[in-house]
Protein backbone atom coordinates (compact mmCIF):
# COMPACT_ATOMS: atom_id res chain seq x y z
CA UNK A 1 0.00 0.00 0.00
CA UNK A 2 1.42 3.68 -0.84
CA UNK A 3 1.06 6.63 1.34
CA UNK A 4 -1.84 8.42 1.75
CA UNK A 5 -2.43 11.15 -1.15
CA UNK A 6 -2.46 14.84 0.62
CA UNK A 7 -6.23 15.32 -0.77
CA UNK A 8 -8.05 12.40 0.87
CA UNK A 9 -8.10 13.86 4.36
CA UNK A 10 -10.49 16.43 2.72
CA UNK A 11 -12.55 13.76 1.03
CA UNK A 12 -12.94 12.07 4.09
CA UNK A 13 -13.77 15.41 6.22
CA UNK A 14 -15.66 17.41 3.51
CA UNK A 15 -17.52 15.02 1.13
CA UNK A 16 -20.69 13.96 0.89
CA UNK A 17 -21.34 10.89 -0.82
CA UNK A 18 -24.73 9.89 -2.65
CA UNK A 19 -26.38 6.43 -1.69
CA UNK A 20 -24.40 6.17 1.32
CA UNK A 21 -24.23 6.21 4.85
CA UNK A 22 -21.78 8.46 5.75
CA UNK A 23 -21.84 7.50 9.46
CA UNK A 24 -20.68 3.60 8.81
CA UNK A 25 -19.31 3.75 5.06
CA UNK A 26 -15.76 2.33 4.23
CA UNK A 27 -13.08 4.80 3.19
CA UNK A 28 -13.96 5.40 -0.40
CA UNK A 29 -11.69 4.43 -2.95
CA UNK A 30 -9.33 7.44 -4.01
CA UNK A 31 -9.25 7.92 -8.00
CA UNK A 32 -6.21 9.42 -9.67
CA UNK A 33 -6.68 8.63 -13.43
CA UNK A 34 -9.30 6.48 -16.07
CA UNK A 35 -9.17 4.42 -19.36
CA UNK A 36 -11.16 2.94 -21.55
CA UNK A 37 -13.26 0.92 -19.09
CA UNK A 38 -10.34 1.16 -16.30
CA UNK A 39 -9.79 3.42 -13.27
CA UNK A 40 -6.70 3.51 -11.97
CA UNK A 41 -6.42 3.93 -8.13
CA UNK A 42 -3.71 6.13 -5.66
CA UNK A 43 -1.99 3.12 -4.81
CA UNK A 44 -1.45 1.93 -8.96
CA UNK A 45 -3.92 -0.89 -8.31
CA UNK A 46 -6.83 -0.49 -11.10
CA UNK A 47 -10.40 -1.25 -11.34
CA UNK A 48 -12.34 -2.47 -14.43
CA UNK A 49 -16.02 -0.24 -14.32
CA UNK A 50 -18.45 -2.81 -15.23
CA UNK A 51 -21.23 0.36 -14.42
CA UNK A 52 -19.61 3.11 -16.54
CA UNK A 53 -19.95 5.63 -13.51
CA UNK A 54 -23.38 4.85 -13.16
CA UNK A 55 -24.13 4.92 -17.10
CA UNK A 56 -21.91 8.47 -17.81
CA UNK A 57 -19.24 6.63 -19.18
CA UNK A 58 -21.11 4.44 -21.56
CA UNK A 59 -18.70 5.51 -24.25
CA UNK A 60 -15.89 4.35 -21.96
CA UNK A 61 -13.13 6.82 -20.06
CA UNK A 62 -11.02 9.42 -22.22
CA UNK A 63 -12.53 8.69 -25.26
CA UNK A 64 -10.75 10.69 -27.86
CA UNK A 65 -13.35 11.82 -29.87
CA UNK A 66 -15.54 12.85 -26.67
CA UNK A 67 -12.23 14.18 -25.08
CA UNK A 68 -11.37 16.63 -27.96
CA UNK A 69 -15.39 18.23 -28.39
CA UNK A 70 -14.97 18.95 -24.88
CA UNK A 71 -11.90 20.26 -25.05
CA UNK A 72 -12.54 22.29 -28.71
CA UNK A 73 -15.90 23.31 -27.24
CA UNK A 74 -14.36 25.00 -23.94
CA UNK A 75 -11.69 26.97 -25.89
CA UNK A 76 -14.66 28.67 -27.78
CA UNK A 77 -17.71 28.44 -25.99
CA UNK A 78 -17.74 27.01 -22.47
CA UNK A 79 -21.73 27.20 -22.08
CA UNK A 80 -24.09 30.41 -22.59
CA UNK A 81 -27.42 30.11 -21.19
CA UNK A 82 -30.25 29.28 -23.46
CA UNK A 83 -32.36 32.11 -22.05
CA UNK A 84 -33.16 33.91 -25.27
CA UNK A 85 -29.91 32.41 -27.33
CA UNK A 86 -28.77 29.47 -29.07
CA UNK A 87 -25.83 28.20 -30.73
CA UNK A 88 -24.49 25.68 -33.37
CA UNK A 89 -24.17 22.44 -30.40
CA UNK A 90 -27.34 23.22 -29.00
CA UNK A 91 -28.84 23.19 -32.94
CA UNK A 92 -27.38 20.20 -34.03
CA UNK A 93 -28.22 17.54 -31.03
CA UNK A 94 -31.56 18.51 -30.84
CA UNK A 95 -31.93 18.07 -34.10
CA UNK A 96 -30.37 14.76 -34.01
CA UNK A 97 -32.25 13.81 -31.20
CA UNK A 98 -35.75 15.23 -32.68
CA UNK A 99 -35.18 12.83 -35.93
CA UNK A 100 -35.09 9.77 -33.67
CA UNK A 101 -38.24 10.53 -31.97
CA UNK A 102 -41.30 9.44 -33.07
CA UNK A 103 -44.43 11.60 -34.34
CA UNK A 104 -44.60 15.32 -33.78
CA UNK A 105 -41.94 14.92 -31.00
CA UNK A 106 -39.68 17.58 -32.82
CA UNK A 107 -38.47 20.10 -30.13
CA UNK A 108 -35.56 19.59 -27.11
CA UNK A 109 -35.71 20.80 -23.98
CA UNK A 110 -32.12 20.07 -22.22
CA UNK A 111 -31.31 19.03 -18.78
CA UNK A 112 -28.67 18.13 -16.83
CA UNK A 113 -29.94 14.85 -15.66
CA UNK A 114 -32.24 12.31 -15.79
CA UNK A 115 -33.85 12.82 -12.81
CA UNK A 116 -34.18 17.15 -13.90
CA UNK A 117 -35.53 15.62 -17.41
CA UNK A 118 -38.68 14.02 -15.18
CA UNK A 119 -38.77 16.89 -13.35
CA UNK A 120 -39.61 19.16 -16.31
CA UNK A 121 -41.47 16.84 -18.31
CA UNK A 122 -43.59 16.76 -15.15
CA UNK A 123 -44.44 20.39 -15.37
CA UNK A 124 -44.15 20.63 -19.08
CA UNK A 125 -47.74 18.03 -18.53
CA UNK A 126 -49.16 20.01 -15.87
CA UNK A 127 -48.35 23.32 -17.67
CA UNK A 128 -50.34 21.86 -20.98
CA UNK A 129 -53.54 21.66 -18.73
CA UNK A 130 -52.63 25.05 -17.32
CA UNK A 131 -52.79 26.22 -21.20
CA UNK A 132 -55.83 24.55 -22.30
CA UNK A 133 -57.20 26.47 -19.13
CA UNK A 134 -58.20 23.30 -17.32
CA UNK A 135 -57.59 23.34 -13.74
CA UNK A 136 -56.96 20.70 -11.27
CA UNK A 137 -54.83 18.48 -13.62
CA UNK A 138 -51.84 17.88 -12.04
CA UNK A 139 -51.69 14.13 -10.36
CA UNK A 140 -49.49 11.14 -12.43
CA UNK A 141 -50.32 8.07 -12.88
CA UNK A 142 -46.96 5.15 -12.95
CA UNK A 143 -45.91 1.53 -12.80
CA UNK A 144 -44.93 -0.50 -9.97
CA UNK A 145 -40.90 -0.98 -9.85
CA UNK A 146 -40.75 2.02 -11.97
CA UNK A 147 -37.50 4.46 -11.55
CA UNK A 148 -37.58 7.91 -12.82
CA UNK A 149 -34.96 9.34 -10.37
CA UNK A 150 -34.22 11.12 -6.79
CA UNK A 151 -35.43 14.35 -7.20
CA UNK A 152 -38.82 14.82 -5.52
CA UNK A 153 -41.32 14.84 -8.39
CA UNK A 154 -39.33 12.22 -10.05
CA UNK A 155 -39.51 10.18 -6.53
CA UNK A 156 -43.07 10.57 -6.32
CA UNK A 157 -43.65 8.78 -9.62
CA UNK A 158 -40.74 5.65 -8.67
CA UNK A 159 -42.50 2.25 -7.11
CA UNK A 160 -44.00 3.62 -3.40
CA UNK A 161 -43.05 0.74 -1.63
CA UNK A 162 -39.81 -0.48 -3.52
CA UNK A 163 -36.09 0.51 -2.86
CA UNK A 164 -34.90 3.47 -0.71
CA UNK A 165 -37.52 6.14 -1.89
CA UNK A 166 -40.02 4.40 0.81
CA UNK A 167 -38.50 6.07 3.10
CA UNK A 168 -39.84 9.58 2.30
CA UNK A 169 -43.34 8.46 1.46
CA UNK A 170 -45.17 11.31 3.64
CA UNK A 171 -42.50 13.54 1.64
CA UNK A 172 -43.65 13.19 -1.73
CA UNK A 173 -46.87 13.94 -3.40
CA UNK A 174 -49.30 10.94 -3.44
CA UNK A 175 -49.70 9.59 -7.06
CA UNK A 176 -51.55 7.14 -8.35
CA UNK A 177 -49.57 3.57 -9.15
CA UNK A 178 -50.87 0.29 -11.21
CA UNK A 179 -49.08 -3.18 -12.10
CA UNK A 180 -47.73 -2.23 -15.35
CA UNK A 181 -50.56 -4.12 -17.42
CA UNK A 182 -49.40 -6.96 -18.72
CA UNK A 183 -52.79 -8.68 -20.10
CA UNK A 184 -56.77 -7.72 -20.86
CA UNK A 185 -57.22 -7.58 -17.36
CA UNK A 186 -54.08 -5.42 -16.23
CA UNK A 187 -55.23 -3.18 -19.53
CA UNK A 188 -58.99 -3.14 -18.25
CA UNK A 189 -57.36 -2.02 -15.11
CA UNK A 190 -55.51 0.81 -16.48
CA UNK A 191 -58.46 1.84 -18.39
CA UNK A 192 -60.86 1.81 -15.71
CA UNK A 193 -58.12 3.96 -13.76
CA UNK A 194 -57.55 6.24 -16.52
CA UNK A 195 -61.11 7.21 -16.56
CA UNK A 196 -61.96 7.28 -13.01
CA UNK A 197 -59.07 9.85 -12.14
CA UNK A 198 -59.24 12.02 -15.99
CA UNK A 199 -60.37 15.12 -14.40
CA UNK A 200 -57.06 14.94 -12.01
CA UNK A 201 -54.44 13.08 -13.98
CA UNK A 202 -51.89 15.34 -15.85
CA UNK A 203 -50.36 12.08 -17.37
CA UNK A 204 -49.11 9.10 -17.73
CA UNK A 205 -45.10 7.91 -16.74
CA UNK A 206 -43.35 5.31 -18.15
CA UNK A 207 -39.93 3.68 -18.71
CA UNK A 208 -39.59 2.80 -22.27
CA UNK A 209 -39.67 -0.78 -23.44
CA UNK A 210 -37.72 -1.71 -19.98
CA UNK A 211 -37.96 -0.93 -16.38
CA UNK A 212 -34.33 -0.91 -15.53
CA UNK A 213 -33.36 -0.44 -12.06
CA UNK A 214 -36.74 -2.23 -10.97
CA UNK A 215 -35.04 -5.32 -12.46
CA UNK A 216 -34.59 -5.24 -16.38
CA UNK A 217 -38.37 -5.72 -16.76
CA UNK A 218 -39.22 -5.69 -20.37
CA UNK A 219 -42.42 -4.23 -21.58
CA UNK A 220 -44.98 -6.19 -24.02
CA UNK A 221 -44.29 -4.23 -27.19
CA UNK A 222 -47.79 -4.68 -27.57
CA UNK A 223 -48.96 -3.26 -24.23
CA UNK A 224 -46.74 -0.24 -24.84
CA UNK A 225 -48.75 1.03 -27.76
C1 LIG B 1 -35.68 5.59 -16.36
C2 LIG B 1 -34.86 6.54 -15.55
N1 LIG B 1 -35.35 7.77 -15.34
C3 LIG B 1 -34.64 8.68 -14.60
C4 LIG B 1 -33.42 8.35 -14.04
C5 LIG B 1 -32.67 9.36 -13.22
O1 LIG B 1 -31.55 9.79 -13.89
P1 LIG B 1 -30.38 10.56 -13.13
O2 LIG B 1 -29.69 9.56 -12.27
O3 LIG B 1 -29.50 11.08 -14.25
O4 LIG B 1 -30.98 11.68 -12.34
C6 LIG B 1 -32.88 7.07 -14.25
C7 LIG B 1 -31.58 6.71 -13.66
O5 LIG B 1 -31.19 5.57 -13.66
C8 LIG B 1 -33.62 6.14 -15.01
O6 LIG B 1 -33.16 4.90 -15.21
Amino acid sequence: MSAELDWQKDAAEHLWLPYTQMQTAPEALPVVATEGVRIKLGDGRELIDAIASWWTACHGYNHPRINRAIADQARTMPHVMLGGLVHEPAARLAKRLATLLPGDLGHVFFSESGSVAVEIAMKMAVQFWLNQGVEGRHRFLSFRAGYHGDTAAAMSVCDPDDGMHRHFKGYLTPQLVLDFPRDREGLAAFETTLEAHKSELAAVIFEPLVQGAGGMKFHDAAALS
